[in-house]
């Protein structure tokens, strides 16, 4: 079974396909994997531009399709399924993603699947790890925190989520107040590395509380009033303030997870999302999972930040079960992986 996968929620337009077995189970090939990353277009304002993401999506998004059709040595007609991120995400882009994946799937007559982006998140690590469902995820991204039981394509139950920011704005607006660029996530690692992760003390917003909720806003506020009082040209100090704003947010993801495997017991915790990505909170979630008697399991580095084979592999996964969406699908700008949690933020 092989399927096109295309993602264009946010700043990324990227396509790819992905093979694997139409049996079922973890474990897929991915046969080719294109990103444009439209990071210069967006880097002089300091964030996304949704009109200018919208228009970029626009110009790549066909080139995309033919790079990675050339680069699997395929045609449309060898695909099974052709994937698109439905939502949640900037709607300009969503849509031009959508329309093409459905232009492409009426063209050849294939099955259309619209994937929530946060699936694609959710899933993708069962394209390259022996993980079986049911599974506790962290998913921790620049829109969304949140902590679910994961039990199929379609099927979670969200244990908590955050109340105010996620962890990679705050991660992003920490580098923008420290004036090291964007996206924040991998400077802030990068700069943490020479630091003292015990220099600064800043708030643990949620920490030992009940529950499985976070909240990032207040440690944001801290960054800013202790960047306002850092000395200027000041690289150590820098230094000190990234590894001690990652330690916190590393005590901060522990607390609330040792709460989730305690509430719905998992052997795997999974870490998902493009903060996933960091090795350092990788290490303090692998030391965490390992007190509970649990394993932590993340996708390769690569596939944390958005990315289309994570689309074409939960596209594999619904088209498995049949799931399949209309041509009349409607690209949803809101969309919570659990319904129950709708009238929630
Ligand atoms: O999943 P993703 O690519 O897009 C969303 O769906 O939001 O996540 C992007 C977020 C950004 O906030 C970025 O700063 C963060 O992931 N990120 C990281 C790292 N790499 C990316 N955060 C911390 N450490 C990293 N190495
Ligand atoms: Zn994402």
């Amino acid at each position: 079974m092989r399927v096109l996968g295309v993602e264009t929620s946010c700043d990324e337009t990227a396509v790819a396909i992905v093979e694997a077995p139409a049996e079922g189970g973890p474990g897929g090939t991915i046969l080719a994997n294109v990103v444009y990353s439209q990071l210069t277009e967006h880097r002089r304002f300091g964030g996304v531009v949704p009109e200018i993401a919208a228009r970029a999506h626009l110009e790549r998004i066909d080139g995309l399709v033919m790079d990675a059709l050339a680069e699997a040595r395929l045609g449309l007609a060898d695909l099974d399924g052709i994937a698109a991120t439905g939502g949640p995400g900037l709607i300009g882009g969503v849509l031009v993603g959508v329309m093409t994946a459905k232009a492409l799937a009426f063209a050849h007559d294939k099955p259309f699947l619209a994937i929530n982006h946060l699936e694609g998140h959710a899933l993708s690590v069962r394209l390259t790890e022996d993980v079986d469902f049911p599974y506790l995820l962290l998913l921790v991204s620049g829109g969304h925190c949140q902590l679910l039981t994961v039990r199929g394509p379609g099927d979670f139950t969200r244990l908590g989520t955050t109340i105010d920011d996620a962890v990679g704005e705050c991660f992003d607006k920490t580098a923008k107040l420290l004036g090291l660029g964007f996206p924040g996530g991998p400077a802030v690692e990068a700069a943490a590395k020479g630091g003292d992760p015990q220099r600064f003390a800043l708030p643990r917003p949620m920490w030992r509380k009940p529950g499985c909720d976070f909240s990032f806003s207040g440690l944001k506020t801290a960054v800013r009033q202790t960047v306002e009082k850092l000395p200027a040209q000041d690289a150590q100090a820098v230094a000190d303030l990234c590894a001690s704003f990652q330690r916190t947010v590393g005590d901060v993801l522990a607390d609330r997870c040792a709460n989730a495997l305690s509430l719905a017991p998992s052997p795997t915790l999974v870490v998902a999302g493009g903060v996933a990505a960091n090795i350092y909170l990788r290490g303090r979630l692998e030391t965490l999972a390992a007190a509970h008697g649990a394993r932590l399991v993340a996708p390769p580095i690569k596939l944390c930040t958005d990315n289309g084979a994570m689309i074409a592999w939960a596209g594999i996964e619904r088209l498995r079960l049949g799931k399949t969406d209309g041509l009349d699908f409607r690209p949803r700008p809101r969309w919570p992986l659990d319904p129950s949690t709708a009238v929630r933020v």
